[in-house]
């Protein structure tokens, strides 16, 4: 049974997290409960965040944290026999992999059930990018959501209401408090939304840089192997990547522009090199999980053959679009030109600002936002094009100031900083 928690037993339980004691699932239990229901008010459970934040939380406290938020609502089951897969991002700027891996990973026989979040800040949601698709639907039922995976193989919807309430209330609250960037209670809140989410296995892209949540390398890497740990003791096996994010993934940086350039990706019309790295590594490791043979054989097969591309159409045209309305989408007819004000190399892109202003330019047309001409490290001479910015707000000068130009060349950085393999499950 619960362990019923009220005033004085939060208190009690706020001063020994202050002095260093580990808390008893039961208490995490109780405190998550707690605070659903009402015993528990938004200031002990601010000071309890907060506490938590400052001296951490274990890999047992964050296991039973996690379990606590699941059981706070729904949890939708696929059949035993299907081994289920999802990704997960930590967030970036012009990440298009998610659009380009789930039908990939479908084409080549894995089942892919991904529950998305809308943007957070300046870093693009799956979802606001799918709703840029005239008549397609991510309000799935959990009914319609297990039918499709089995159906066609894949589906993208949008976090249900119902599952993981838990984590709508405390992320709010987080937000309020400054207690987001702790490393236990974001491994608590995703992998509680993924396990509810009914998926069996996990490819994790922790994204690292200045437009990722996590700034540093080691934060990144910390978090990779605590979602690669705290999933283990939920029988999912999982892997985490800790990839790039100092500037736009893509070429694309908005909602709808992000679809038309995963939509000419995989149909073999653009495909930028970067784009194309991190897509065949996510889907690589989402194959291996899901027991596919040759995973990164057969994912550039599905995506070179075309086989990718008409999954994503099966899986628009089962929530409800069309393969016309998918082809027809277009950029809007006015742009901007971002021009290079010197001689040099690109030095930096300021991809927050970027996804800042791409959101804006996003509001009136769904597919306005920029597109983005020299990546970092790029030699470029004085009026050449840096980028291009869409629809009736796009602002050259703006757009201009996200770029630095240096004389030097900088160094060279890699997409995929590390990768964490699983680790053997050691019970739930
Ligand atoms: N994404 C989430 O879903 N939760 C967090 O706490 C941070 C990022």
């Amino acid at each position: 049974m619960t362990q019923q928690i009220d005033e004085a037993a939060m208190r009690r339980a706020i001063e020994a997290k202050r002095d260093g004691a580990e808390l008893g699932a039961d208490t995490w239990e109780g405190i998550v409960a707690g605070y659903l229901r009402g015993t528990i008010d938004d200031a002990q459970m601010s000071a309890m965040l907060m506490v938590s934040l400052w001296r951490g939380l274990s890999i047992d406290e964050t296991a039973a944290l996690t379990k606590a938020m699941v059981e706070s609502g729904e949890r939708i089951e696929f059949p035993a026999e299907q081994i289920v897969v999802d990704k997960h991002s930590s967030g970036g700027v012009s990440d298009i992999v998610s659009l380009v891996v789930v039908p990939l990973a479908a084409a080549c026989g894995a089942r892919v059930a991904k529950l998305s979040g809308r943007a957070l800040g300046h870093t693009g949601g799956t979802i606001d990018k799918l709703d840029a698709i005239p008549g397609l639907r991510t309000a799935l039922s959990i009914e319609e959501f297990i039918a499709q995976v089995e159906r066609i193989g894949c589906a993208i919807a949008a976090q249900s209401e119902r599952l993981v309430p838990a984590d709508k209330r405390l992320y709010r609250l987080r937000d309020r408090t400054g207690t987001v960037p702790s490393i236990g209670l974001i491994t608590a809140s995703i992998l509680s939304k993924k396990i509810a989410g009914g998926a069996r296995a996990f490819v994790f892209d922790v994204k690292c840089g200045p437009a990722a949540f996590m700034h540093r390398r080691e934060e990144a890497e910390e978090l990779a192997r605590e979602l690669v740990a705290v999933a283990g003791r939920f029988d999912r096996r999982a892997r985490a990547l800790v990839t790039d994010m100092s500037e736009p993934l893509g070429r694309s940086v908005g909602t709808g522009i992000e679809v038309i350039e995963a939509r000419n990706f995989l149909r073999g019309e653009l495909r930028d090199m970067r784009v194309r790295e991190a897509a065949l590594r996510v889907a690589g490791e989402l194959l291996a999980l899901a027991g596919i043979a040759h995973p990164s054989e057969s994912a550039a097969h599905a995506l070179d053959s075309g086989a990718a591309y008409e999954k994503l159409v099966a899986m628009v045209e089962a929530q409800g679009s069309t393969r016309a309305a998918l082809e027809g989408m277009a950029l809007p007819e006015r742009s901007v030109e971002a021009l290079a004000t010197l001689d040099g190399y690109v030095n930096s892109i300021d991809a927050v600002e970027q996804g800042n202003l791409a959101r804006a330019w996003s509001t009136s047309e769904s597919t306005g936002g920029i597109i983005v001409g020299a990546r970092i490290g790029d030699r470029v001479s004085r009026g050449d094009v840096l980028a291009r910015g869409f629809g009736s707000r796009a602002n050259a000068e703006a757009l201009q100031r996200t770029f630095t130009i240096a004389s030097e060349k900088p160094d060279p950085r890699p997409l995929v900083y590390s990768c964490h393999p699983e680790r053997s499950a050691e019970g739930a």
